[in-house]
């Protein structure tokens, strides 16, 4: 293996890849390992991912492209993730996006100055029934308002 990782993140990957009937479906808990280590998954890393899973490169970029938990570039200490799906839409999203947008100074997809906000818009987080919602981190906020936002940023240190 030419991954290039700290030696206990080779290690999970060696482990993960025994729970697995074929190498090809430890793709995406490898992604996750890649990414808690660095942060994101780097191009530059793809092809030995591929090479240890024993698909084409295309295909590791296929996954990365179509899951939105996966980041394809670094990204700042809170990964702010709003849903712009229809029923966050329906309930306010975009008024919310422009909220942040504002409050932070920065546009989707970018990261603030001091690296500590980064801000993407996704599709369906599949918490509908807390619309309108975002995720930071790994973490899910719902029934946003203006207010709410600036409770749960003044929480984040
Ligand atoms: S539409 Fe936003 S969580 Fe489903």
């Amino acid at each position: 293996m030419s991954l290039k990782l700290s030696s206990q993140s080779m290690q999970r990957v060696k482990e993960v890849m025994t729970h697995y009937p074929n190498k090809q479906a430890a793709l995406l808990p490898i992604l996750h390992i890649v990414q808690e280590e660095m942060g994101y998954v780097p191009e530059e890393l793809e092809a030995d991912i591929a090479e240890i899973v024993e698909v084409p490169v295309v295909k590791v970029r296929e996954v990365l492209s179509f899951y939105t938990l996966f980041n394809r570039r670094p990204v700042g200490k809170y990964h702010i993730q709003m849903c712009h799906t229809i029923s966050c839409t329906l309930c306010g999203h975009r008024d919310l996006l422009k909220y942040i947008k504002q409050k932070l100074g920065i546009d989707v997809g970018q990261t603030t100055p001091d690296g500590k906000y980064t801000l993407s818009v996704v599709e369906c987080l599949a918490a509908c029934e807390t619309a309108p919602m975002m995720q930071i981190n790994d973490k899910y906020y719902g029934n946003l308002t203006p207010q709410r936002i600036d409770e749960i940023f003044a929480g984040l240190t």
